[in-house]
């Protein structure tokens, strides 16, 4: 399904060069739930980001589905990010002025179109699935920091999309959001959806398929 080899990236900022990932290699199989660990500074989240492509790597190859993700055009690039990938980040970026419906209806939002209704039923059945059934009209300010981070769940599931990418999806979570959050990426894998988590947690990293180390950049 997705494949990353070799993949190498230098951060350099104010004359300092950092090596986040140096020849990061991942295979995951369509369906498949993988966790991601390892100590802080390791690579994960920027891993993660050239994994959803949000970031380029230096050098490597990234396939999905056995084409290289390099050569796309800007146009596909575009349309893989916005249909088959997901991302859920470490920190949510919910929009504080939109509801958590809209919230949720953000990949949808093209300039001032309105959002067909049936999509704005899913969005409500996305709320329902990360109990926030009823509190679709509520703005993130007006939420928790538990209910926040479901409402971007919510987000990534809309899309229906193939892969979802969590970077520490239950960091800022009580234990009881968390299971929640656990046993709903859970039944998404069962669905068939493939997972990449990052995780501090080894009870929730070892809840995954496969559980996939990270140490100075490489996969260990
Ligand atoms: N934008 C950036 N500019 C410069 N250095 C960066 C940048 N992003 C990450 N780094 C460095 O790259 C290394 C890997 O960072 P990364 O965020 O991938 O780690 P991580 O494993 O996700 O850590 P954590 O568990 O703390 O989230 C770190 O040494 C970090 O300081
Ligand atoms: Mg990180």
């Amino acid at each position: 399904m997705l494949e990353a080899r070799n993949i190498m990236k230098i951060f350099r900022s104010e004359g300092v060069e950092t090596c986040a990932l140096a020849g990061a290699d991942l295979t995951v199989e369509s369906g498949e739930f993988v966790s991601l660990v390892g100590r802080s500074g390791s690579g994960k989240t920027t891993f993660l980001n050239i994994l959803s492509t949000l970031l380029s790597p230096d050098s490597g190859q990234l396939l999905y589905r056995g084409e290289d993700v390099t050569a796309f055009s800007p146009a596909r690039l575009n349309r893989l990010r916005q249909k088959d990938f997901a991302v859920v980040f470490q920190f949510h970026y919910l929009l504080p002025y939109l509801s958590a419906r809209e919230n949720v209806l953000l990949p949808y939002m093209k300039g001032m179109k309105t959002v067909p209704a049936e999509v704005r039923r899913r969005a409500d059945v996305c709320l329902d699935r990360v109990g926030l059934s009823g509190k679709g009209n509520k703005l993130p300010g007006h939420l928790s920091g538990g209910e926040q981070q479901r409402v971007a769940i919510a987000r990534a599931l809309v899309k229906e999309s193939s892969v979802l990418f969590a970077d520490e999806p239950t960091g800022n979570l009580d234990r009881e959001t968390g299971d929640a959050v656990m046993s709903l990426l859970a039944e998404l894998r069962d669905e068939g959806l493939s997972i990449v988590m990052v995780t501090h947690d080894n009870e929730y990293a070892a809840m995954a398929d496969r559980m996939v180390a990270m140490a100075d950049g490489v996969v260990g």
